[in-house]
């Protein structure tokens, strides 16, 4: 019950209290307000107290008429000029009340130039550069306040009296990177330290140099399908260019646009090839050896003496077989089932037996093995004539022996029936 009669006591003192304009605030507060010229500003004029229905007039010293009387307590201004400057007044009054209560406020109104930049139309990576912004049309300004951000962090800041000055400007030495790309540096000017600010921004496109990357799939057997491609990045996009180094294009290779050659590889492919990325930072080359492996092919026997043999003649074959790179292995054999005579000197390639006698006789058999596992066989038959009337067969049997033989089948087929009938 107590607590009932408090409330209504309450009420009823703040309508009688409140029903009076006590005192007219504006915001923003204090005496002399500084606006910036160019920008958008209004007062707003508010009553403490109570009024429930105030009418505020906003009225400027300079001229005598009165201003609209209306329910709007706001002074606007949606582009504020130098003229603009002076003492503006907001009077109030509640209802029927002819009351006024009055404030006044001066409006100062200062001034600067939109800033402006000047800096290299191209930026390059690490290549410190200078970049200056200035600013001028200084009106009621002490000092400018100017700050460079590099996307929103504040990279460097500084405060410049403006006397008498008619421009102010300020310089930076930027490093650039790669990642400024896309990000933007602007310069925003403040005046005394005011809230209101101009700023400039410019969208950086940092250039670099091209960095080359080769790649080649293949195992670089000949025959087989080869893609090398040539990356590169670099900005601006750098063009790519494949060459191959002291010698023309090979027709078998065809250069497609984005770096990559595609082919079926021959042997004369070989060689060192290189691609060149360019762009207006740099031309970059890089190089690339490429190696065609090929074989054993052909593989053949040679012997000296080239024809006949006769006891106690040194024996000296080589097995000869076109491939590349060189073998990775001779193994030589003497068929069939026949252990190499111990007296058979055994290098790689060459075979060689010093005093050649009867026991020596038989088919020797080359085997290349290459290092990519492919392997071939040849067979060399070595006996000797004991009539001078067989000369001619043995001629015959030399160039049969010293034939490719490709089939490991047919080899040993043709041996034995060699071997066989020379008995
Ligand atoms: C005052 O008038 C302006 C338009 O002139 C309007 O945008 C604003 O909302 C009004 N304010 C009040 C408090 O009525
Ligand atoms: C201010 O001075 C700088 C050089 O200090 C000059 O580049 C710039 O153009 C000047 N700005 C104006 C608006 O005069
Ligand atoms: C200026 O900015 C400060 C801090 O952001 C703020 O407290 C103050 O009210 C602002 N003044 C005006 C006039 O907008
Ligand atoms: C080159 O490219 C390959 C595959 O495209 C990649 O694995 C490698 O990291 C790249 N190297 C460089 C230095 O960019
Ligand atoms: C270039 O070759 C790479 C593989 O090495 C492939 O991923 C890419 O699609 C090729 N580009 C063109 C344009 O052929
Ligand atoms: C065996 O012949 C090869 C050529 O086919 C030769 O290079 C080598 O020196 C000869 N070896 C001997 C011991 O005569
Ligand atoms: C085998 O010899 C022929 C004729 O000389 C040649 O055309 C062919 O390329 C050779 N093969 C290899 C794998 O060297």
């Amino acid at each position: 019950m107590k607590k009932m009669q408090l409330l209504q006591l309450c009420a009823f003192f703040y309508v009688t209290v409140c029903s009076q304009i006590e005192e007219v605030a504006i915001s923003p507060p204090g005496n002399e307000v500084f606006v910036l010229a160019g920008s958008a500003f209004q007062f707003t004029c508010a009553c403490v107290g109570s009024c429930k229905t105030p009418q505020f007039s906003w009225t400027r010293a300079t001229t005598d008429s009165d201003g609209m009387r209306t329910k709007n307590s706001t002074l606007k201004f949606s582009n504020v000029k130098i003229e603009d400057a002076g003492r503006y007044t907001c009077d109030a009054k509640c209802d029927d009340s002819s009351e006024k209560k009055l404030k006044s406020v001066k409006m100062t109104v200062y001034a600067f130039s939109q800033p402006v930049l000047v800096m290299p139309s191209i930026l390059t990576e690490n290549v410190a550069c200078d970049v200056t912004c200035s600013v001028d049309a200084f009106d009621h300004v002490d000092s400018v306040h100017i700050s460079w951000y590099l996307g929103s962090e504040l990279i460097k800041d500084e405060t410049q009296q403006t006397l008498d000055a008619a421009n102010v400007s300020d310089t930076l030495t930027l490093t650039a990177l790669r990642d400024y790309t896309g990000k933007s540096l602007t310069c925003e000017v403040k005046a005394d330290m005011r809230n209101n600010s101009k700023q400039v921004s410019y969208c950086l496109d940092i250039h670099y140099a091209p960095k080359i990357n080769i790649s080649a799939s293949s195992s670089g057997m000949e025959e087989e399908e080869v893609v090398m491609s040539c990356r590169s990045d670099g900005n601006p996009t750098p063009t790519i260019e494949w060459e191959r180094k002291g010698e023309l294009w090979p027709k078998n290779l065809h250069r497609h646009a984005q770096g990559n050659v595609t082919g079926r590889l021959h042997r004369s492919n070989q060689g060192v090839y290189q691609c060149v990325a360019k762009n207006v930072v740099s031309e970059v080359k890089e190089e690339m050896k490429l190696e065609v492996q090929y074989g054993p092919a052909n593989t053949s026997i040679q012997s000296f003496p080239q024809q006949a043999i006769s006891y106690g003649v040194q024996l000296n074959l080589t097995c000869l077989s076109d491939m590349y790179p060189k073998a990775k292995q001779y193994i030589w054999t003497r068929i069939p089932d026949m252990a190499l005579p111990k007296e058979a000197m055994v290098t790689n390639s060459h075979l060689i037996i010093d005093n050649f006698q009867e026991h020596h006789q038989g088919i020797y058999e080359c085997r290349v093995i290459h290092h990519s596992g492919n392997t071939e066989r040849a067979f060399y038959t070595a006996s000797v004539q004991a009539e001078p009337e067989s000369k001619v067969f043995t001629q015959m049997v030399g160039a049969v022996a010293g034939s490719l033989v490709s089939g490991i089948t047919g080899g040993i087929v043709a041996g034995f029936m060699l071997a066989k009938w020379l008995k």
